[in-house]
């Protein structure tokens, strides 16, 4: 599959290596350009390119999204029309800046997103574990200790497309509703945020 990165820090990179190491074809990007993700590309081996965002999201048929949520408005709007979106990112008003809506739980910034991004089939995931954890977990499928990965979305197709990704990473997909349902109880502060626990657990405790 192509997949496109915007955003190569901890979880953008992490996330690269696990796509690549499943046979992925990857186009990263980062703001400071393609120009300073030499190394990066170099060190990732496989088929991986350095590319603007823009690239990156024409290229991918899935495009992760992994920036700091306060510059979530600088990304591209075109070329993820259609397209499976994952969204790995959290609000944390220190470091992104109060936004009132998410502060008063009018929405979630899942769907501040997916608003940025017209017809983009938004899912959270990846965003509820440290990357140290992400890069250091995964088990094969069927393992009993695998560890299970919270997303949420509004479209059940891209929800699955994301799933057979997490499984490919060595993870479990535990589906935690909607982007407004589940945006809120996989977030920093929710039970399972952070908690690296088996798909079943999570799962039972997502629906609590
Ligand atoms: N760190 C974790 O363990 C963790 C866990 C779960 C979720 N998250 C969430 O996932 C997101 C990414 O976290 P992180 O720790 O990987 O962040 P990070 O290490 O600070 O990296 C952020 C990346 O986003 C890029 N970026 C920033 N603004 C951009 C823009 N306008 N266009 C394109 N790229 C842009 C940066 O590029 P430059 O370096 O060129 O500026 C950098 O590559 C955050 O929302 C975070 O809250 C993090």
């Amino acid at each position: 599959m192509r997949i496109g990165i915007i955003g190569m820090g901890n979880i953008g990179s992490t996330l690269a290596r696990l796509f690549v190491d499943a046979g992925h074809e990857l186009a990263i990007s980062n703001s400071r350009g393609p120009d300073t993700l030499g190394d990066v590309v170099a060190e990732l081996g496989g088929r991986v390119r350095a590319t603007t965002s823009e690239e990156a999201a024409r290229f991918g048929d899935v495009v992760v999204v992994s920036v700091p949520f306060g510059r979530y408005r600088e990304l591209p709007t075109g070329g993820m029309a259609g397209k499976v979106v994952i969204d790995t990112n959290n609000y944390y008003p220190n470091r992104d800046g109060n936004f009132e809506e998410l502060d008063a739980d009018r929405t979630t910034s899942s769907e501040l997103l997916a608003a940025h991004l017209p017809g983009a089939r938004v899912v959270k995931a990846f965003n509820a574990m440290q990357s140290q954890h992400l890069r250091d977990l995964s088990k094969p499928a069927g393992d009993r200790a695998r560890v299970g990965v919270p997303i949420s979305g509004d479209d059940q197709q891209a929800k699955l497309t994301v799933a057979d990704l997490i499984d490919q990473t060595g993870f479990d997909a535990v589906d935690a509703g909607t982007l407004a349902e589940g945006g809120r109880k996989h977030q920093p502060g929710s039970e399972v945020y952070a908690a690296d626990l088996p798909s079943s657990e999570l799962h039972r405790r997502v629906y609590a």
